[in-house]
């Protein structure tokens, strides 16, 4: 039987309760953790967002009626108490903030029942996603998740703060839209009054933002849902959060300037962390070089060394064919893992293949200095000893080589460098290390298209001093965009925009579109171009991975109220849904295929 709280009004969260409040009458609400009957003494931890508090209940104090209401009471029961704060009877709970008082029941309310949960509701739980994730509701009543949406809600409320005290405008940009180029598929919305005719759903709200800039809105910012229909991974989501930004008027290093110090303090004030400003600043191509990866974790080191040169003439075919076919040949030294036992560096190997190695070269150093390896025997001592100096190798060091194409090279290398890493536990979460990356390729040469595709997105500026090479050798032209990396992710990433009409014509051209096309698929913004464009840039973080890392979780699904699991699908509603056939007919669309044959079971 649910009771009312009428004529009851809530005084204190739970940890709002404290010693000062002893002698008090305070009125707490919310759900019983557990209750412990001790005969004659009924022990209750009442739990709400903000933590737990005892409550204790004795029939001199509640009455008759009210102490069996007491012993009805189970986990998850929501109830309202009305009692005194007095100090704890009996041992002080030091784990507990509330642990050196207590409330003894003078009034208690069942407000509702509750039937026993699929799972505990308890702190660093050890239930299977998939069930918390059909139940989240009851997932999002743990105090973990309870403390990473909390710390969300700072984050957005510290932001808007900032921004807005920086001149930005907090504006809203439309969800159903055209397609915005930010490379991954869309989600699609049917038109029912234009049959056949598809919104879709915003990658981001880039061509928005820029018209604002056209508009003269000068900073605009938003905290935006993004839309993706991409694989997922543990920092990827079809709907994510950006921190969206665009500025007028500036260039790289203004919009880099407002960023450090929104980050300085949105870590300073959210979770205590100074952040060393200026963030020191790396170009993509020292990022590939040193971390074969162009979003570096710095935390640790095991740099990458280019040893093509040395070897480029050795008997060993695998690393002068790799040199001869102008690819390179590159090693990263695990130090200190020279006794690595045969099975785990056959595991590297395999995890190395699956980022498209063909194969992983070691040399292990034995303390007495002898060496351990797949292709000593090809090699001279004295090519070996050079290898093994270039990487400076020393008794009980593990060395590891990829020779392949670079962009193979840095994929392997990168990639074990943060397995071994992880392997050792030398990734330590409560270390942030910031980068900026900055001097991307403007493009990527699309093997599946047979063209240049935009790096970042079409209408990124090149650097003024490449602009040549556009014509001359499009590949090699860099980008003034920026990544900005936390701890080997990337939680944002942004450009200074094309604002002249000819370098966005030429820049079309490269991409290998028509100028119908381009005016077919972006018209609406090229035309805006005409009429007075100032010189933007901006800057969109994801908000989820930003979150995630200050959290310390390692998905974002920990810092997202109701995420969804890797096939896309929200195991709660049971989203996506076959709709009925009325909604279908007028929306003038037939089911063709089913799952299967669409090649998706
Ligand atoms: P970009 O595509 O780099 O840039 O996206 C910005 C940031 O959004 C986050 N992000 C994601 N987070 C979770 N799930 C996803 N599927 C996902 N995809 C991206 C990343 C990324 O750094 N319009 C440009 C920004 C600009 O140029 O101003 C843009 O969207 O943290
Ligand atoms: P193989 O001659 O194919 O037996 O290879 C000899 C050693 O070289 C093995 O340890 C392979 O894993 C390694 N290897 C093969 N291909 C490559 C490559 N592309 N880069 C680095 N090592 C390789």
């Amino acid at each position: 039987m649910a009771e009312s709280m009428k004529g009851l009004h809530r005084s204190h969260r739970c940890t709002e309760v404290t010693a000062k409040d002893i002698g008090a009458s305070v009125t707490v609400m919310g759900w019983v953790q557990k209750s412990r009957n001790k005969g004659g003494i009924i022990f209750v931890d009442l739990r709400d967002r903000s933590g737990l508090l005892q409550i204790i209940f004795e029939e001199n104090d509640i009455g008759a009626e009210g102490f069996a209401k007491a012993e009805k009471l189970r986990s998850e029961f929501v109830i309202a108490v009305v009692g005194r704060v007095e100090a704890r009877s009996g041992a002080v709970n030091e784990n507990l903030e509330t642990g050196a008082i207590e409330v003894r029941a003078m009034e208690l309310r069942i407000l509702s029942e509750a039937e026993t949960p699929p799972f505990p509701i308890e702190a660093d739980s050890k239930t299977k996603e998939e069930l918390r994730l059909k139940y989240r509701y009851l997932d999002l009543r743990r105090p973990d998740l309870q403390k990473n949406l909390m710390l969300r809600s700072r984050v957005a409320t510290l932001t808007r703060q900032f921004l807005s005290e920086e001149g930005f405008l907090e504006i809203e940009t439309p969800m159903l839209t055209k397609s915005t180029p930010e490379g991954a598929r869309d989600y699609l919305v049917p038109s029912r009054v234009h049959p056949g005719n598809f919104y879709a759903l915003p990658q981001s709200p880039q061509l928005f933002k820029q018209l604002l800039m056209v508009s003269g809105y000068d900073r605009y910012f938003q905290i935006v849902k993004c839309f993706r229909d991409e694989d997922l991974r543990a920092d990827r989501q079809p709907e994510f959060t950006q921190i969206d930004m665009e500025l007028s008027f500036v260039d790289v290093d203004d919009v880099i300037d407002v960023n450090e110090r929104l980050l300085a303090k949105l870590f300073g004030e959210v979770i205590g962390v100074e952040v060393p400003l200026p963030i020191p600043r790396m170009t993509w191509q020292e990022a590939m070089d040193r971390f074969g990866s162009d979003k570096p974790d710095i935390r640790f080191g095991m740099e990458l060394k280019d040893v093509t040169d040395l070897v480029k003439n050795c008997g060993f075919s695998v690393f002068s064919g790799a040199a001869a076919a102008g690819g390179s040949v590159r090693g990263i030294n695990a130090s200190g893992q020279g006794n690595m036992p045969r099975k785990k560096i056959d595991a590297l190997v395999e995890f190395a293949k699956g980022y498209g190695a063909k194969g992983l070269a070691y040399l292990s150093i034995g303390a007495d200095g002898s060496y351990k390896s797949s292709f000593a025997k090809f090699m001279t001592e004295d090519e070996l000893a050079a290898l093994v100096a270039a990487m400076d190798g020393k008794p009980g060091d593990l060395l590891l080589f990829a020779a392949d194409q670079n962009k193979i090279v840095y994929n392997v290398l990168g990639a074990l460098r943060i397995e071994i890493a992880k392997n050792l536990g030398l990734l330590d979460k409560s270390q942030y290390r910031f980068l900026w990356v900055t001097h991307f390729p403007l493009l990527e040469w699309s093997e599946e298209e047979n063209r240049f595709v935009a790096m970042h997105h079409p209408f990124t500026m090149p650097m003024e001093e490449d602009l040549d090479l556009l014509d001359t050798d499009p590949g090699k032209v860099r980008a003034k965009a920026y990544d900005i990396v936390l701890n080997g992710t990337e939680i944002g990433g942004g450009s200074v925009r094309i604002f002249q009409n000819h370098i966005q014509e030429k820049m079309f051209e490269v991409l290998g579109f028509t100028k119908e096309q381009a005016y077919e698929r972006f018209g609406f913004l090229l035309n805006a171009f005409k009429y007075g464009v100032p010189p933007h840039a901006g800057l969109a973080y994801g908000l989820d991975r930003l979150v995630m890392l200050m959290a310390q979780m390692d998905s974002i699904r920990d810092v997202i109220a109701f995420p969804k699991v890797k096939d896309a699908s929200c195991l709660m509603t049971d989203a996506p849904n076959v709709v009925d056939e009325g909604q279908l007919r007028e929306l003038g669309i037939a089911i063709t295929g089913t799952e299967s044959e669409c090649g998706k079971e």
